[in-house]
């Protein structure tokens, strides 16, 4: 097939869509922690130091693997345009900021599969709360733990009950452990609005239930209502009420890189789950204390990193509501 030819004003248009399929990646408390800077045919990705949480992520490991996440759909967006999009992760040691540089080169159309992928970008959300009872198929696991394993990842399956059981405790003590801590339930509610606000970022009230259901094992959610009632009403909470699949998502080593290549893995996951119509829920509180993330480390993940921990499932009806800025609030055209 042919490549068509592109003036620079088609490739500027064709970045900007890309950069707005990026801005629909998960990000932890949907702080939206990137910037993007244009020249020509280079996108430059830059964290946004203001948007990282001091005090569940100081050393900005959540900030990168959403990133991360951004990154792929950026990388989506572009193959799906008709680009082979050439990354270099964090090009320059003394700008750790830029975490990457992605050059378009020209290549043949997208083929189906990259366009379903794309397809997917505006599908994926977050779930806050139980499943549907049906199983997840063995086969979307296995294409899962695949796309994890070529973005420089892996997921860990928690097959074992007791297992589970014990991450969904551990996901209990840290929330336990979070909301009697002045300072993360203080940086929490920076990040979870009151309900009309005009803000266009942050864990909204449309994005969880009222009531959260309870599953088996149960695996508390974050507490963005901070008791004040805040929370939409689930669809039909009767049918409803399975945990899902409890995964970890892990990597070999835990710097910078890593959680580029984690939120990479993530949001690859991800959007192969949405193909299938399922979603994730993520309760990522017990690897921001630092004793227990160590404990899920050694316990049960062999010695490598744990990044994130969520579960899988089919979601019931229409998902749940969230907010992005607008693509001039994180785009930069540079001379
Ligand atoms: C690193 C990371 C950690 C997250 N941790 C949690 C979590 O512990 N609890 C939760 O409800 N959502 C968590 N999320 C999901 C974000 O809140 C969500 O991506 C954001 O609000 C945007 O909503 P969306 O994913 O539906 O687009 C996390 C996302 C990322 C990338």
């Amino acid at each position: 097939m042919q490549t068509r030819y592109r003036t620079s004003a088609d490739i500027a248009d064709d970045i900007r869509r890309a950069v707005e399929d990026a801005l629909w990646a998960p990000s932890v408390h949907n702080t939206q922690p990137w910037r993007f800077g244009v020249r020509g045919s280079r996108v430059s990705l830059r964290a946004d130091p203001d948007r990282r949480l001091g005090v569940a992520d100081p050393k900005g490991r959540e900030m990168l693997i959403s990133c991360g996440a951004a990154l792929y759909n950026l990388r989506v967006s572009l193959r799906a345009q008709g680009y082979d999009p050439v990354v270099r992760l964090l090009p320059d040691p003394d700008r750790p900021h830029l975490l990457a540089d992605v050059v378009l080169e020209p290549d043949e159309p997208a083929d189906r599969q990259t366009l379903r992928e794309h397809a997917q970008i505006p599908r994926r959300r977050s779930h806050r709360g139980a499943f549907r009872p049906e199983a997840v198929p063995a086969g979307v696991l296995s294409a899962m733990r695949y796309d994890v394993e070529r973005e420089g990842a892996r997921l860990i399956e928690a097959v074992d009950q007791h297992v589970k059981g014990a991450l969904a405790a551990l996901t209990d003590a840290a929330e336990h452990i979070q909301r009697r801590t002045p300072a993360y339930s203080t940086e929490i509610g920076r990040w979870a609005p009151s309900p009309r606000t005009a803000r266009k970022d942050g864990v909204q009230e449309g994005a969880y239930p009222r009531r959260t259901p309870q599953t088996s094992p149960h695996f508390p959610a974050r507490d963005f209502a901070r008791g004040q009632g805040w929370g939409t009403e689930p669809a039909n909470p009767k049918e409803a009420a399975a945990a899902g699949v409890a995964l970890l998502l892990v990597s070999e080593g835990d710097g910078p890189l890593d959680w580029l290549r984690t939120g990479q893995a993530l949001q690859r996951a991800l959007l192969r789950a949405a193909e299938s119509d399922l979603a994730a829920a993520f309760h990522t509180q017990a690897l921001e204390v630092p004793e227990l993330r160590a404990f899920i480390r050694a316990q049960f993940c062999r010695d490598a990193y744990p990044q994130m921990l969520l579960r899988i499932g089919t979601p019931e009806g229409e998902g749940l509501d969230t907010v992005r800025r607008p693509v001039d609030d994180v785009m930069v055209v540079e001379p």
